[in-house]
């Protein structure tokens, strides 16, 4: 049995560790790994390569894909995923392993539709936006990255008297700011999922500088574009000198956290197990609920779309107002 995996969309940390424990688990259930190089875009031009145990020595610490990822605007068109098609069917191919987000399992699930090809894909992506996920891999090594910046960022502020803006990723959701803004004592969080009230939470600053207050963080999700208009907001209505910190790349990359590497690993093994199994069918991904990872149809997973935990907006409640 040949298994293939390809990583698709933005990278994250988490993507080599998960690689590295693919081709381990495959070699020791007697499956032979293939590696789809550079994403979507690999599977149309047909970069793909057995892999054995070197390729993946000494990745375990690595950030990013060492298969690369790509966007791929050409999977779009039917003529170029006939290609892939043809590509996967040279190799003995028909079953892929995909790490990405929920526009790469989009485009494998009209794959499967359309030449049968099974896959199981592994959420993996910052932005922690997948409907029926707790987790997603890369997320708990960017929270890390923005909390250590955070930190730094206070002591900067609360030296010399700033506050201080910090623009986190995470397209169109706010996870990434929500968890980060809890966890670094922030004042305010501005996330696209929640009305932010300035005019209380003007006042309220004003009342707390009077008592000695001596910096301000803001964490702002890059989703709502508030960045920029935040900083105004803190210059002009609450007049303190303010700097901006758009962390970007940063967050994406790095060394992968224990809980990265770990849950890569366990995502890995149900989605190998899946696919070796001859009694499924169809195209799934492994999704993390109640500290347990399970299978679930990729039309139920991409039918729905992601929403914020009630309990962690309630914790945030008081930066928003
Ligand atoms: O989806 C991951 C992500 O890093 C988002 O948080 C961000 O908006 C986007 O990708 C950036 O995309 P690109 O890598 O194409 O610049």
């Amino acid at each position: 049995m040949r298994i293939a995996i390809l990583s698709s969309g933005g990278d994250c940390a988490g993507m080599n560790p998960a690689i590295k424990q693919f081709v381990d688990y495959c070699l020791a259930q007697n499956i032979e790994p293939y590696f789809i190089y550079d994403g979507l875009e690999g599977l149309i031009d047909g970069t793909i390569r057995r892999a054995g145990y070197p390729d993946v020595a000494r990745i375990m610490h690595l950030g990013g894909t060492i298969i690369r990822s790509s966007r791929s605007p050409r999977f779009y068109e039917y003529t170029h995923r006939k290609q892939a098609y043809e590509n996967l069917q040279q190799h003995g191919i028909d079953r892929v392993v995909i790490l990405g987000g929920d526009g790469s399992f989009r485009a494998l699930e009209e794959f499967y539709q359309e030449f049968g090809v099974r896959f199981v894909g592994i959420p993996a992506t910052i932005d922690n936006d997948i409907f029926g996920t707790e987790y997603c891999l890369g997320v708990d090594t960017s929270l890390n990255i923005i909390r250590h910046a955070t930190d730094a960022i206070r002591d900067n502020a609360s030296s010399i008297k700033r506050a201080s803006v910090i623009e986190t990723m995470g397209r169109k959701c706010g996870y990434l700011a929500l968890v980060s803004a809890i966890v670094s004592g922030a004042e305010v969080c501005v996330i696209p999922e929640a009305e932010c009230d300035f005019e209380s939470l003007a006042l309220k600053l004003r009342s707390e500088l009077k008592q000695g207050r001596t910096y301000i963080i803001c964490v702002v999700a890059e989703g709502t574009k508030m960045t920029q208009k935040t900083v105004e907001w803190l210059e002009q209505e609450i007049g303190m000198e303010t700097r901006a910190t758009v962390l970007g790349y940063v967050q994406r990359g790095g060394n992968p956290t224990v809980f990265d590497r770990l849950m890569a690993a366990k995502f890995v093994e149900y989605a190998v197990d899946h696919l070796a199994d001859e009694t499924k069918e169809g195209g799934s991904a492994v999704l993390y609920q109640g500290s347990r990872c399970k299978l679930v149809p990729i039309e139920v997973v991409n039918s729905g779309s992601y929403q914020l935990d009630e309990k962690l907006l309630d914790m945030a409640k008081d930066m928003m107002r």
